[in-house]
Formats: structure tokens, sequence, C-alpha cells
């Protein structure tokens, strides 16, 4: 009897433990270090691409971003990710803005956007605050490579790099 029953309570100890220490390891971003002068790629090899996934919610409202799926307020983004500004769905009515921008959507531009739309591209149709977590600016990224994007390395190709 005894035994069974304090094998139970260190069985409960350390499934306790397992929980804790689970929570307690990067589920949030405030775990993560405030890295001020980091580059994007720095952030972007320890970003999170499912956060990033949970935080396209609040991009949602505007994008959809599955391959074939309908524009809404804003472009179908799809692909997005490494491809020429104002390219992400051809048949969207982009600002004057946006097609007369130039240039590709990398790594680091897309970060100065997704911080400060009107910044980056004024008089742009995007409007949106923008993101100021440069860790969430990170999984969002991470997270648009994942859909139609060859840009980034997947991170099973990061690990192989070594080889
Ligand atoms: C309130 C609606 C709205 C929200 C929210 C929004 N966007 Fe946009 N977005 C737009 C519109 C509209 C455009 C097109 C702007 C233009 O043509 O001037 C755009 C354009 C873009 C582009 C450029 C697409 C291209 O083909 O060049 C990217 C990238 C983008 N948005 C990413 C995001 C991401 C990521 C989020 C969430 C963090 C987001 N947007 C939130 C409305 C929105």
């Amino acid at each position: 009897m005894r035994p069974a029953r304090s094998t139970a309570a260190i069985g409960c100890l350390v499934a306790g433990a397992i929980a804790a220490l689970y929570l307690w390891s990067g589920q949030g971003r405030s775990e993560r270090p405030l890295m001020p002068n980091a580059t994007v790629m720095e952030l972007l090899s320890r970003a999170d691409a499912g956060n990033g996934a949970r935080l396209f919610r609040q991009c949602a409202a505007c994008h959809n971003i599955s391959k074939g799926a309908p524009d809404r307020n804003g472009p179908n983004l799809y692909g997005v990710l490494g491809a020429p500004v104002a390219s992400s769905s051809p048949r969207f009515g982009y600002t004057h803005a946006l097609r007369s921008a130039g240039g590709r959507w990398d790594a680091e531009r897309m970060n100065a956007w997704l911080e400060d739309p009107q910044r980056v591209i004024p008089g742009n149709r995007m409007f949106f605050p923008g993101v100021t977590d440069p860790w969430e600016r990170a999984d969002l990224i991470a997270y648009l490579g994942t859909q139609g994007s060859t840009l980034l390395p997947s991170p099973a190709d990061r690990g192989a790099q070594g080889r």
C-alpha cells in the first residue's frame, strides 16, 4: 500500500515539475532576451513560426495566406516573403505607393514594414499600427516564410547546414 501511494505521489510531483518547466521554458516571447542590437536574421534564427501563426490572426482580418484564397481588404499573402513588392496577389488593386515602391520583400524590409508600414512606404493603404515587439515580428516573418516562400531555410535545413 504505502510504496504504491508514495510512487503515485512522486509521479504527481514529477508531472507537476515537468508542467512547470514546460510553462517556464520558451512559451512566451517574454522569456526571450531583449536583444536591441540583434539583426533581423539573428532574431529569425531563433524565431518561432508557430507563435507567428497565432500572431497572424491580427493580420487575418485583412489577409488570407493560403494558396489561391481570395483577397480581402488586403491582398492574399501566399509566397509574399522574397517576392517583389506589390506582387503577391496579381489581381489585387494595390495603391500607386506600393506599386511604385520597387524591390523585394526580404526579411529586413518585411521587418521594417511590420513595425511601421506607413514609414516604410508612405501613402500605402495598409492601415495597421505595426507590431512593436521585435521577437513578434521575427515570429511573424518566420511564419510568412513557411507559407509558399523559399526565402528562409526551413529549421531542418538549418540543422543540416553543418554537415
Ligand atoms: C486593416 C487591414 C490590414 C491589416 C490588419 C494588415 N494588413 Fe497588410 N495590407 C493591407 C492592405 C490594404 C495592403 C495593400 C496596401 C496598398 O496597396 O497600399 C496590405 C499589404 C501588405 C503587404 C504587401 C503585399 C505585397 O504584395 O506587396 C504585406 C507583406 C502585408 N500587408 C503584411 C501584413 C501582415 C503580416 C499583417 C499582420 C501583422 C498585416 N499585413 C495586417 C491591409 C492590412
